[in-house]
């Protein structure tokens, strides 16, 4: 079955091939699905016939949203510490572990409904692929089911055994853990290894430890890098050929040569400082230096407690200097390279036809119109699910 999307006053194609600047961008623009996939793409006035028409009415549309960093398996609530952070508490990565017992205390449906009910609060905008961590569990049967709930969810299942050292817990022995009996029992559930390398989580030899065990099991290594404070994780990931260093937010010149000459995403999540109050992480610096840069929520229920990508984008191009084209960019494409994925993220013969249709003659009004519901629908795999 074939469907032919048409009315679109521009089109983001990502494939310069196929349209203006770097986005790619199609005026008066069409595309048409073979089943799951994209078949064609380019001006309305030369679409190919198909089974069936979804006239657009002149919006515009992106290719869905991938957000590859999110925390979506856990169970309680910390209103109250983000209450008590906005009168000036300031945000420590201890609050995991509040998370962490009320994880725990869930049960499994409990946990696979919150999942649920997070990845459709995302897919209603516009996210057709979405990354989840484990990391709220930190034993070995937690993670693992933590794991394996998030693989009820999505393809894009990450390693996060080190989160934070559990309470009561010497930090080496921990790792210890991780690199051993709990690495055995998640990595079979899992395609990514993480770790929060942050003062107060893993230093940058436990990292290290953390993510060399990964791969060595066939996991693929991302980082918790330079969050809260300067320290080694981004050179790290570099260095161990990480898909993605996330957060990004204190870099020096070193950290950023780095990402400048390695092949790993800078992957950006403006919610977490929105939401700790804290300085956004400069993109302006780490585009013009060349750095692959991804947009992603970090959604968790700590310090970044959204699923909104267009919010992301919107505070990106208000705070960290990033041009709306580049943004909506790193929210698709720059997302798709930091999961190091070429069928999504993309509008282009062969891709996966998930497509977005704003409200909006424009994807720029995806920041121009901040907090506005611009979603209208949303196509995964070929099927209208929004
Ligand atoms: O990415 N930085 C570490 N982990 C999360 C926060 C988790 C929490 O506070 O519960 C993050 O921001
Ligand atoms: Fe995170």
């Amino acid at each position: 079955m074939s469907l032919l999307v048409t009315g679109l006053s521009g089109l983001v194609t990502n494939d310069p091939s196929l349209g203006a600047g770097p986005l790619g961008v199609i005026r008066d623009a069409a595309v048409v699905f073979e089943g799951a996939v994209v078949a064609w793409a380019g001006p309305a006035s030369q679409a190919p016939a198909a089974d069936r028409v979804h006239d657009a009415g002149g919006r515009a549309a992106i290719p869905g949203f991938v957000d590859s960093h999110a925390h979506l398996v856990f169970a309680g609530d910390r209103t109250a510490e983000f209450d008590a952070r906005m009168s000036g508490t300031p945000y420590t990565a201890g609050g995991i572990r509040t998370t962490v017992a009320a994880t725990r205390a869930a049960s499994d449906a409990e946990l696979s409904a919150n999942v649920g009910r997070l990845v459709a609060e995302a897919l209603r905008q516009g996210t057709t692929v979405i990354e989840c961590k484990s990391g709220y569990g930190l034993t070995v049967e937690d993670e693992a089911r933590s794991l394996r709930i998030a693989g009820e969810h999505t393809d894009e299942v990450t390693y996060l055994g080190a989160h934070v050292v559990p309470a009561g817990l010497d930090a080496d022995a921990y790792v210890d853990l991780v690199t051993g009996p709990m690495l055995e029992r998640c990595a079979p559930y899992a395609r990514w290894v993480d770790v929060f390398c942050e003062r107060g989580a893993f230093d940058g030899d436990q990292a290290r430890a953390v993510l060399e065990a990964g791969a060595k099991r066939g996991l693929v290594p991302r980082v918790h890098a330079n969050q809260l404070g300067h320290g080694p994780g981004v050179r790290l990931a570099v260095e161990l050929g990480a898909a993605s260093a996330d957060h990004c937010t204190h870099l020096d010149d070193a950290d950023v040569d780095a990402l400048a000459s390695g092949n790993t995403v800078a992957t950006l999540l403006p919610g977490a400082e929105f939401s700790t109050r804290s300085p956004y992480p400069d993109a302006r610096r780490l585009l013009d230096a060349g750095v692959t840069v991804a947009l992603s929520t970090d959604c968790n229920p700590g310090s970044s407690f959204t699923t909104s990508m267009p919010f992301c984008v919107a505070v990106a191009v208000r705070e960290m200097g990033m041009t709306p084209d580049e943004a909506v960019q790193a929210a698709t494409l720059g997302g798709a390279r930091a999961l190091r994925r070429t069928d999504v993220g993309r509008i282009t013969p062969g891709a996966r036809a998930d497509l977005v249709l704003l409200d909006a003659p424009s994807h720029v009004h995806l920041a121009y119109r901040p907090g506005v519901p611009l979603v209208t629908a949303v196509w995964q795999h070929g099927e209208r699910v929004v």
